[in-house]
């Protein structure tokens, strides 16, 4: 069978868009509605949510799940007028019907970008499948160094000054099956100290995730970042 001009699929169908023409073509098609999953307190989804309030990241927050009812991040979200829900093992403890609530209540509110912020658990297969390549998360290191099952919170850290290292940093990255394991789309470097605690070093590492994760995500919103395929 003879393929269209320009080749095999639906671009072969119509006349190639020019730039000088449209301008926007390299910008997203739709505004990014972001989608947070989080577990405790949420200081990165109220950073996330001020740039928004602020103008700084052109974004609409469609809704906060998280696993934990008492989470910071819940407080956070109804402060800021987003559409709260509590979706845990408790309330749904069949894991494949966990996984088909979280999806059903991203797709109710039309999220287009799923954003992990400190979520403590796995994505299940069917928002992943969903979502494939519109998962991303923040990591208190720099991948792929010091990431992995089991690396979370403080561990990171006491990770990373039981090897010696001078400097950390934290990385925003596409988020696939594999802990940490996904394309990485922006990373923040942060000195290590002598006399550094876990804790000092926790510190110095949140507050450059405030701004790397509001940052990178603005430059998705305005299509400066193109997502890579997962
Ligand atoms: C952050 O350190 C982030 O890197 C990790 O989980 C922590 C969440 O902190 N994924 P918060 O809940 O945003 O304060």
């Amino acid at each position: 069978m003879a393929l269209p001009p320009g080749g095999p699929g639906r671009c072969g169908d119509f006349p190639p868009v020019s730039p000088a023409v449209s301008p926007d073509f390299a910008r997203p098609a739709r505004p990014l509605v972001l989608g947070f999953l989080a577990s405790h307190g949420g200081s990165n989804l109220l950073a996330i949510l001020t740039a928004i309030h602020e103008g700084r990241l052109p974004a609409r927050p469609g809704i906060v799940v998280s696993n934990n009812s008492d989470a910071g991040a819940l407080e956070h979200a109804r402060r800021f007028g987003v559409p709260a829900r509590h979706l845990s093992s408790h309330t749904h403890p069949d894991p494949g019907a966990l996984d088909l609530a979280i999806l059903a209540a991203l797709e109710e509110h039309g999220v287009t970008l799923v954003v992990l912020a400190g979520y403590m658990r796995k994505l299940g297969p069917r928002v992943l499948a969903a979502y494939a390549g519109r998962v991303v998360n923040i990591h208190p290191a720099l991948l792929p160094a010091f990431g992995g099952q089991g690396m979370y919170g403080l561990r990171v850290h006491q990770a990373v000054l039981a090897a010696g290292v001078r400097e950390s940093g934290c990385t925003v990255h596409l988020v696939t099956a594999d802990y940490d394991q996904g394309p990485i789309l922006a990373q923040a470097r942060v000195p290590v100290r002598p006399g550094d605690t876990p804790e000092t070093l926790q510190a110095r590492v949140l507050e450059q995730e405030h701004k790397l994760y509001a940052e990178t995500l603005g430059r998705i919103a305005r299509g400066e970042l193109a997502l890579p395929e997962v």
